[in-house]
């Protein structure tokens, strides 16, 4: 298995699969993975569907702007978040496991007065949750897809869904799911080049200190 480092470095987007199945002990690591997710409040509103049934993933294909390494990939991660994960209940009790393990918090954070104020705000608004459960079900995503290239297979993401409902209506997914992307994972027929990346000095807004250690 690579390292972490090297499969930062050799992962691309592959969108050109061989005609191999993928393990499912490979499909339970990469799975795995994204189990282990950081997420705010480890509220870890990730929600994943397999598919490897061929049917299936023509279908995803049509409703992903027919993308054609959808219907070739080996497996197809449907990656969802559920809202519920939101909800006063359920984030009261994910909150509680987590203080429950001695986390060391910091700040207001172990501050009583703080976490009532929490405690008697409303509802989240759904209209709110979809962005914050959309970018800690991308973490988790991306760990996938890091263990894909671990493992020695190509992945490509898909954003480009264009009917949430049809995805959903599909895969039998109830009212609280909300899909979030797609990864498709195969075999590579062949692993390109890297693809460019702005310099550091582009992505920097100022220069890096200078620090003590050697
Ligand atoms: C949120 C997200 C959505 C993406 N959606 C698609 C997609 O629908 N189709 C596709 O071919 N690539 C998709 N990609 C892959 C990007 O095009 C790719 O990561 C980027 O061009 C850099 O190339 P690399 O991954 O090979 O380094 C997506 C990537 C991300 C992170």
């Amino acid at each position: 298995m690579l390292s972490i480092a090297e499969a930062i470095q050799q992962r691309r987007s592959i969108r050109s699969f061989k005609d191999s199945p993928v393990s499912q002990e490979m499909i339970l690591q990469m799975l795995e993975a994204a189990r282990l997710a950081p997420s705010a409040s480890n509220l870890q509103p990730w929600r994943f569907v397999v598919v490897t049934d061929a049917e299936e993933k023509k279908r995803l294909r049509q409703l992903c702007l027919d993308q054609a390494f959808i219907e070739e990939a080996s497996v197809v991660f449907v990656a969802c978040a559920d809202l519920s994960a939101y909800s006063k209940k359920v984030s009261r009790q994910r909150y509680q496991e987590f203080i429950d393990t001695g986390v060391e918090l910091s700040g207001r954070f172990t501050d009583s007065e703080f976490r009532k104020i929490i405690d008697s705000m409303p509802e989240p608004d759904p209209r709110t949750i979809t962005a914050p459960a959309t970018a800690n079900t991308y973490i988790a995503i991306e760990h996938l897809v890091l263990m894909a290239t671990a493992l020695g297979l190509g992945s490509c993401w898909v954003g480009a869904l264009t009917d949430h409902g049809a995805i959903k209506t599909l895969l039998g997914l109830p009212e609280n799911i909300w899909v979030v992307a797609l990864v498709a994972v195969g075999y590579p027929k062949s692993v390109p080049p890297p693809r460019p990346r702005l310099s550091l000095e582009k992505i920097l807004l100022r220069p890096v200190p200078q620090t003590s250690a050697t």
